[in-house]
Parts: structure tokens; sequence; C-alpha cells
């Protein structure tokens, strides 16, 4: 049996990979050419995804005999679900498994943005720390302040908990019905009331600039945005433009509308923190992603249930 891994991944899920005695294909470390990805799919029973590759009709016709997709990732906009569901193939993902890891990253980009620890960090390797200053680098608190979280799954939840150890005062928006009588306010109110909005929503047509100037221009002067869900659930441009004249104060994002470009007005804004889609990189939960990723590719092949199938 054939099975693709489209790029690296930790060496421990690979070896468990191996151990099933299947012939493994595996990708370069790097993103894969649209090319290289096509020849290396070829006559695969399994492939093992990543969010960087367009698991797409013309993929899967490369591949006839395919029986599984199973993603190293929670999100899944790179595959087309409902292509895979009329072909009856199973898609797999790896929920779960980051949630927490995720949640610390935001929580670090809030710190980080909030306290200007990038621009206190510039300031000082550029030779222009003159000393302490009262009036110098100076933001908001998180401790008294309202954050505004857009989605209400597993990574939200999490970062309400670590929020309101910081005593801030958590507030949701969710497109779709809670349980457990949490209150959801309306988009507009949750706008126009958080001090720092956080973004956990996955990227559907629903939710593709979600955020743009009408939304950004709703938010609180001087609010923070964070994503580090999909780069499309924000409108760079506008964002540029609303860090550039300052009604948003800051903005820290993990993620792009079009990776691994980044607009480059957004490039251009002091008050920007930018890292390279990184939230769940530690080095555990990589690799429990990997070996989850493993697990579901295996248990399809063998007849059995993957812990975690999206589609059919
Ligand atoms: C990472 O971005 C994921 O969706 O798992």
């Amino acid at each position: 049996m054939r099975i693709h891994v489209t790029r690296k991944i930790p060496r421990r899920a690979l070896d468990r990979l191996l151990a099933t005695g299947w012939d493994i294909f595996v990708g370069p470390e790097e993103i894969p050419s649209r090319s290289r990805l096509l020849w290396g799919v070829g006559g695969a029973v399994g492939l093992l995804t990543l969010l960087t590759e367009k698991i797409d009709a013309e993929v899967m016709d490369r591949c006839p005999d395919l029986r599984v997709i199973s993603q190293c990732a929670t999100g899944l906009d790179n595959v087309d679900v409902a292509e895979a569901n009329r072909r009856k193939i199973p898609v797999c993902n790896t929920p779960g498994v980051l949630t927490e890891t995720c949640a610390d990253f935001t929580l670090a980009l809030m710190l980080a943005l909030s306290r200007r620890l990038l621009e206190g960090d510039r300031l000082l390797r550029q030779g222009q720390f003159q000393g302490w200053g009262p009036l110098m680098l100076l933001g908001p608190d998180l401790h008294g302040a309202t954050l505004g979280l857009l989605g209400m799954g597993n990574i939200a939840r999490a970062v309400a908990r670590r929020a309101e150890g910081f005593g801030m005062r958590v507030i949701y928006w969710s497109r779709s019905e809670q349980p457990g009588g949490v209150r959801c306010l309306e988009l507009q109110d949750l706008l126009s009331q958080a001090d720092v909005v956080s973004l956990h929503l996955p990227l559907s047509e629903q939710t593709r600039h979600l955020i743009n100037e009408q939304r950004l221009a709703q938010m609180k002067p001087g609010a923070l945005l964070i994503n580090t869900s999909r780069g499309p659930v924000v409108d760079e441009a506008a964002l540029a433009r609303a860090l550039h004249h300052g009604h948003i104060g800051g903005a820290a994002l993990d993620v792009f509308e079009d990776e691994p470009a980044v607009h480059p007005d957004i490039l251009a804004c002091p008050n920007a923190l930018l890292t390279p889609h990184i939230a769940s990189a530690s080095l555990a939960t990589r690799e429990r992603m990997a070996l989850l990723a493993v697990d579901n590719l295996i248990a399809v092949l063998r007849g059995e249930s993957p812990a975690h199938q999206v589609n059919l």
C-alpha cells in the first residue's frame, strides 16, 4: 500500500507509520511545489497532508485508489472536503491535541502586543534606550480589560480560562447556538465593548473577511486585534489602514491572507506584531498532532474508526 506524506513530519510519527510495513513516501521539509505534490501523490491509497497543500479534485484524480486523507491540522480549509465526500473518501484531522498550546500562544501575543515587548526589544537593539522614561512605550493593561472572543470552540474556551486568570472580563460571539448557558453577544455589541478581540473561527465562505473595514470601524478606538485562526478571516488591507490611522491600537497576527506573503502595508505597521503561523508549534504538540494524523490514517486503512473523521 502506497502512502504519501506531503512533507516531513516529526520522527516518532514517521516511525509509527514505517512500522506498518507499507510503502511510505515522504515529501520535502519545505512546501512542495504543485508539480512535485501532483507527482508525489500518484497511486497513493493514503495521504497524510499538511495545511500548506491544496488537496483538491486534481490531486484526488492522481490517486484513484485513495482511501483516506489524514490532515495533520485542525483546520481543513485547504482540503476540498465536498469533493472527498463525492468520492466517499474519509477526511480526518487533529483537533484537541493543540488546544492548550494555541491558547498559551494567544495569551503570549496578547501580552506582547499590549505591553509592546517587540517594540522595546527593537528600540534596545537599535541603541535607542536612553534610560527609564515615564512616557516610554506605554500600553494598555490586560487586567480589568474586556476580551471579546469570536468563536467558542475548544481554543476559545482555553483562552477564556487563561484570560480570566489575568483578571479580564470575557465576552463571546459565535455563529452557532452554544450549550451551557453562556450568553453570546451580537457581533457589533462585542466589537464595541472589547478592548482586545481574538479570533478563533474556521475559515469558510461565511467567515472570509468577517473582519472588514466596517467591523474594524465598530471596534473600540485603540482596541487590539489578535488572529491565530486563518488569515483570510481578516481583510488585511483594511486592517493596515485602521492600524495606520490609529483606530486599531495594535494587531498580533500569526496567520495571513496569502501565506507566506504578508501585505506590505501590514509589514510597514510598527503596531503590528507578526509571527509565522506558529501557534501550535510546541515540540510536544507538533509531535502529538503528527501521531494523531498517523493513527487516523492507519485506522481508516485497517477498517477501524479513526479518532477524528469529519465527513461521511
Ligand atoms: C493550525 O493552524 C491548525 O489548523 O491545526
